[in-house]
Formats: C-alpha cells, sequence, structure tokens
C-alpha cells in the first residue's frame, strides 16, 4: 500500500492506494473558507495551516483505510509544482515518515498526478490517452504513451482556466472560489447574449495547443463597466453564462484538436475546473462526436488531492532510504 501526501497549494490532503490503483482513502481539509476572506490563497496562511493540519489529516487517511503505518509499503509526496512553503510542509512530514521505518519515497510531480488521476478504480483508462486539466493554478493539455509520463502539447501563457472563473466572478461581484458561482448562476443566462473573446494562441517552439485567459477577464471588465451598475445587475447571468462559454469553448476545442491530431481513442479531463458543467457536457458531446471515450473522474479526484499523487507514484522509481533526505521541494519543475 501507498501513503500519499499533497499540499501543494491550499488543501492538505492525504490518501491510502493499492499498487494497483484501488483508492482505501482519501482524505482532504480545505483551506477554502479561511482563505475566502482574502479573495484567493495567501502562501504564508497556507503554509501554517498544513502544518496544523497534517498530521491528522495522515492519521484520517490510515484509520480510513483500516491501515496502520505497519501496513505501508511506500510513502508518495508532491514535490513541486506549488506553494514552496506549503510544499515543505508536505515533503518534511513524507520524509519523517518514510525515514523513521526505513521506507521508499517517491517523489511526485502534481501535473503527472493529475494527469494521471482517471488510471485508479475498477474502469482505468487506457493509454495512448490525451487529458486537459485545468484548475486555479494550471491549465495544459498533455499525451499519455505510457503512464509512467505526459508530453505537454499545450499550456496557457498566462491565467489559467480556473483562475479566470475566480477573477470573473470577482468582477460580477460572486464569492470566491468564483467557479462553482458562475456555473450556477450562467445555468439562468444566455450564453450567447454577450461575444465574449475566445483565445487560441500558440508559442513559437510550442506544441501548438495553448491557451490564454487574460484577455477574457479584461473584456469582462470593460463590458461591466460599458453596462454600468444597475444594468449588470440585471444582466448578470447572461454575463456569467456568456463569460463561461468564453472559458470553456478554447478548452474544448484544444481537447478536440488533441484528440484528432493526436490520433488517440481515450481521454479525460482533471482539476477542479472539471466540475464545470458547460464544460463536461462539452467535453462529452465533443467525444462523442470524435468516437473517442472520456474519463472524467469523480469531483474528488479532479481537484487536488493525495490519491492521484499515488496514482503518479505507481508509476514512478522510489528512492530508497535514505537517498531522499536531502530531497528539496520544487516551486517550478523542469
Ligand atoms: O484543482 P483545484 O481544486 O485547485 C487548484 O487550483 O489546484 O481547482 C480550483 C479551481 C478554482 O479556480 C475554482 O473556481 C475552479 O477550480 N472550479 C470551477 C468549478 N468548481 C471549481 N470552475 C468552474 N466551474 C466549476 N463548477
Ligand atoms: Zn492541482
Amino acid at each position: 500500500m501507498i501513503l500519499a501526501i499533497e499540499t501543494s497549494c491550499d488543501d492538505t490532503c492525504a490518501a491510502v492506494v493499492t499498487a494497483d490503483g484501488e483508492i482505501r482513502s482519501n482524505a482532504i481539509a480545505s483551506q477554502g473558507l479561511l482563505h475566502e476572506q482574502y479573495g484567493g490563497v495567501v502562501p504564508e496562511i497556507a503554509s501554517r495551516r498544513h502544518l496544523e493540519l497534517i498530521d491528522a489529516i495522515t492519521a484520517d487517511a490510515l484509520e480510513g483505510a483500516g491501515a496502520g503505518l505497519d501496513d505501508i509499503e511506500t510513502v508518495a509526496v508532491t514535490r513541486g509544482p506549488g506553494l514552496i512553503g506549503a510544499l515543505l510542509v508536505g515533503l518534511s512530514s513524507a520524509k519523517a515518515l518514510a525515514a523513521a521505518r526505513g521506507l521508499p519515497l517517491v517523489p511526485v510531480d502534481h501535473l503527472h498526478g493529475h494527469v494521471v488521476a482517471a488510471t485508479l478504480g475498477k474502469d482505468p483508462i487506457e493509454p495512448p490517452f490525451v487529458c486537459l486539466v485545468a484548475s486555479g493554478g494550471h491549465t495544459f493539455v498533455a499525451r499519455v504513451d505510457e503512464p509512467s509520463s505526459y508530453r505537454l502539447l499545450g499550456e496557457t501563457l498566462d491565467d489559467a482556466a480556473g483562475e479566470a472563473f475566480d477573477k470573473g466572478a470577482r468582477i460580477l461581484g460572486l464569492g470566491y472560489p468564483g467557479g462553482p458561482a458562475i456555473d450556477r448562476l450562467a445555468s439562468e443566462g444566455d450564453p450567447e447574449a454577450f461575444g465574449f473573446p475566445r483565445s487560441l494562441p500558440a508559442r513559437d517552439g510550442g506544441a501548438g495547443l495553448d491557451f490564454s485567459f487574460s484577455g477574457l477577464k479584461t473584456s469582462l471588465l470593460y463590458k461591466v463597466r460599458d453596462l454600468g451598475e444597475e444594468e449588470t445587475e440585471r444582466r448578470r447571468a447572461d454575463l456569467a453564462a456568456s463569460y463561461q462559454a468564453a472559458v470553456v469553448a478554447p478548452l474544448v476545442a484544444r481537447l478536440a484538436q488533441a484528440i484528432e491530431r493526436e490520433g488517440v481513442a481515450n481521454a479525460t479531463l482533471g482539476g477542479g475546473v472539471a466540475a464545470n458543467s458547460a464544460l463536461r457536457s462539452a467535453a462529452e458531446q465533443a467525444c462523442h462526436d470524435l468516437g473517442v471515450r472520456l474519463w472524467i473522474p469523480p469531483h474528488a479526484l479532479c481537484t487536488d488531492n493525495a490519491a492521484m499523487i499515488a496514482a503518479a507514484a505507481r508509476f514512478s522509481e522510489p528512492l530508497a532510504y535514505p537517498d531522499y533526505l536531502d530531497l528539496d521541494a520544487a516551486a517550478r519543475l523542469a
């Protein structure tokens, strides 16, 4: 059994997963409410909170799995990318747990975790597949041939899709996190009421399937200014629906392009934005039209969690004790 720990942002997570991908437990302590009053994650506060929660969450994961530390054969932990102070709490804790028992430790790339989340459970996705990950911190499409690695096909050049939702929600006077609020409000609005820009950029030298969301947020800001307070209030649902459509369209366009270009039969979504109802139905429709099977893991496996870190660890080389003692966290991975 693998005990995995994930503390890259504002969720304190631990999970127990078997080598063949059965999730025995997946414990998460969300700090969402703590950061809500600031309108975003405050790194220093997140680190301190991880420190307070990490032991309890680890105990929770073990208890939920009906296991003790004696049953754990490997410890896995997110090494990056993420908030450096937050990562350090998880990494130190994982090192201590592994070293105390001389267990091997697997350092995991957080994004690799998102990419292979759909390999968990009774109906795992089979490579080759393409994966669209859209969260508050990351937005990219990747191709997987072997679950031990992934190849980036494109990524956001500025804001992440979740960030676009959060910033848009703030402009519309909705709460934080903004994605769920926009999703709810959008169901009462017309996605074609306003024409927001749908950007499909491609970097020089990149694989061609990039994203850009920063112009969209600016465009909403101008629109709200033009409309004025009263009219914005009256048309809030239309604004939310049109804005959401402009975030979702490029996500689905890139997913479809990746599927076609790479010629794969399987695809999956990951990241917190995978909870978005418009994205889910548009991705399902696109995959249906392309004759491709789409895996959308349950919400708890799409948002940050430790089970996906264990999932990635299954396909990665462990470091033997004591080789990992001087391992460092990395805010960015090469
Ligand atoms: O993966 P996640 O939980 O955390 C990281 O950022 O790593 O993703 C959180 C993001 C937030 O930006 C939130 O607004 C967005 O996912 N989100 C949604 C929805 N639920 C969460 N965005 C759109 N629609 C949703 N229903
Ligand atoms: Zn994440």
